[in-house]
């Protein structure tokens, strides 16, 4: 397993690890090119075999005092072995500010363990955020 910068070389990849990933709120196209060549933006593929296997996403906001993680994912096949855990602290790594934050589905149990062992801590709940209604947790970590 590799941890590699990603570039819009990597979209039809990332559209299918997207898809695969998010069912309810998969990027649209525009989306997805956007977040592979915005300046500025921190984004990393997991390579395994030659093919990427997961995606993340940060958002450095120093302006605003935090960063933002916008998407992290790992095809289902993969899960469980330590890979999300280890793209997001390379994502942490690579951004600028100490303080870190993302949004997440408020009964996604597996993301919400791994953001919580990972230091993250919930601090607001976005009512009806998602466009089926589910409500987003708000989390933060200051390194
Ligand atoms: C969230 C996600 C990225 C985790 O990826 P992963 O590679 O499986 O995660 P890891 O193996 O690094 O696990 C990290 C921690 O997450 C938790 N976790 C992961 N899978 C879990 C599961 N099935 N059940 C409970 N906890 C789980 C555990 O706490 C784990 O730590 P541990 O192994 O020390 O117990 C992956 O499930 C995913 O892509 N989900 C769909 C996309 C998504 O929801 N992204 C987040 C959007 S905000």
């Amino acid at each position: 397993m590799e941890i590699l910068p990603a570039n819009i070389l990597d979209l039809n990849s990332l559209r299918h690890v997207e898809n695969a990933c998010f069912p309810k709120d998969a990027w649209p196209l525009l989306d997805l090119i956007a977040v592979l060549t915005f300046p500025g933006v921190v984004r990393l593929k997991v390579v395994e075999n030659g093919q990427m296997i997961g995606f993340v996403a940060g958002d450095p906001r120093p302006g605003e005092g935090f960063s933002w993680i916008a998407t992290i994912c790992i095809l289902p096949e993969h899960r469980g072995k330590g890979y999300g855990r280890a793209l997001l602290e390379a994502c942490e790594e690579r951004l600028p500010t100490t303080r870190v934050r993302l949004s997440v589905r408020s009964r996604n149990d597996e993301a919400i363990r791994m953001y919580e062992k990972a230091g993250y801590k919930a601090f607001d709940r976005w009512g009806h955020y998602y466009n089926d209604g589910e409500d987003a947790l708000v989390m933060e970590k200051n390194r």
